[in-house]
């Protein structure tokens, strides 16, 4: 089958042509990213492979389909860039990979909160200057402290015994109960509780209607003084002004972030020589206890073959017309 992969970089060509020596489809790379303007070199392409940032919303689907695009395939687990509903009206179908190491994103999350914690990067930076002062380096016992995960799927579990493993309390907030959470040691907990009781809060949930600035000034009121914030899930689950402004009164006293809201422009590119125009990025990256990645919770080795090998056999499958457990439904 024609695949044409859209905002793709050397390390998709790497993993995804070494995966497709089992499936012998034919797979086109471009480094566009997929919107209105991109949309129409699908032509030719019975499926596109697109990924976190990349735009398909009812216009682009449309063109897709008027090139004879029949399949999106999403190489990773959110969805939340995808019409459903106008895919469903064009008969496009949407697969994506649900589930491809967890313990990517999980250890990605305590990275973060260790190096806020520790300062290991500008500890990093002085050494490397011959400055040993310790002044502005002091941390805390992660053991013994309280963290909130709100989002108790895969990934927040895995975060969960993670930290468990260091000796934290662990409270946990989801729409969905499950055994699980009693065997890891979670203290179900709702969200007024959590966000008073926890000395770290991170977030686990997808970014659908309901989480949408789940955390702003309303939340970030009833959080505890000096609390940490981390989010590797989607950008817009934080009202990032709001966290500004709590970050400037010291509310907010360390933010750990690997997703931003406006991302799209910014994340995945060099941009180095360019004047970045984001006034609002700009004043995150100017405290010094704020700590930001570009995404790149995911990116790992083995999570990069599970993304290539998951996204090649949903595709497969389509081809050969097999039930699709990957789908998304509408
Ligand atoms: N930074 C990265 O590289 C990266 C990589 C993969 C996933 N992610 C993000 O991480 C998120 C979680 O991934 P996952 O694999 O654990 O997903 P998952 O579907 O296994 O878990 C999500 C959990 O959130 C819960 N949830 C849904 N709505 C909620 C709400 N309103 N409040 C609280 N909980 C709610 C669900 O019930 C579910 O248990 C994804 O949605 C994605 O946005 C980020």
């Amino acid at each position: 089958m024609n695949v044409l992969f859209f905002s793709s970089k050397v390390y998709d060509t790497e993993f995804f042509n070494q995966s497709n020596t089992r499936h012998k489809h034919t797979l086109n790379f471009l480094e566009v990213p997929l919107n209105r303007n991109t949309a129409v070199l699908a032509k030719g392409h019975e499926a596109v492979c697109i990924f976190v940032n990349d735009k398909a919303n009812a216009e682009v689907l449309q063109l897709l389909a008027e090139q004879g695009v029949r399949l999106v395939a999403l190489r990773c687990a959110g969805f939340n860039n995808v019409d459903l509903e106008a895919a469903q009206k064009l008969g496009i179908k949407v697969v994506r990979v649900p589930a491809y190491s967890p313990y990517s994103v999980a250890e990605h999350t305590l990275a973060l909160i260790l190096t806020l914690n520790r300062k290991t990067h500008r500890a990093y930076n002085r050494v490397k200057e011959g400055n040993f002062a310790l002044n502005g380096l002091m941390g805390f016992d992660l053991h013994g402290k309280t963290v909130g995960l709100i989002g108790l799927g895969k990934i927040g579990l895995v975060t969960a015994r993670i930290l468990k493993g260091f000796g934290c309390r662990v409270l946990g907030y989801d729409v969905i109960k499950r055994d699980e959470f009693d065997e890891i040691g979670i203290e179900f907990t709702e969200l007024p509780a959590l966000y008073s009781e926890s000395d770290i809060i991170s977030l686990h949930c997808p970014l659908t209607p309901q989480t949408h600035h789940l955390i702003n000034k309303e939340s970030i009121a009833s959080m505890k003084q000096g609390v940490m914030l981390i989010n590797t899930s989607r950008g817009a689950l934080i009202d990032t002004k709001a966290v500004i402004a709590a970050l400037k009164t010291a509310h907010i006293s360390y933010l750990g972030l690997d997703v931003y809201e406006e991302e799209a422009d910014l994340f995945f590119e060099d941009l180095s020589d360019k004047v970045i125009q984001d006034d609002v990025f700009m004043r995150l990256l100017s405290f010094n206890n704020v700590l930001i990645t570009g995404h790149q919770a995911f990116f790992t080795r083995n999570a990069m073959e599970g993304i290539a090998s998951v996204t090649l056999q949903n595709i497969s499958d389509f081809e050969s017309g097999k039930m699709l457990a990957n789908q998304i439904a509408n």
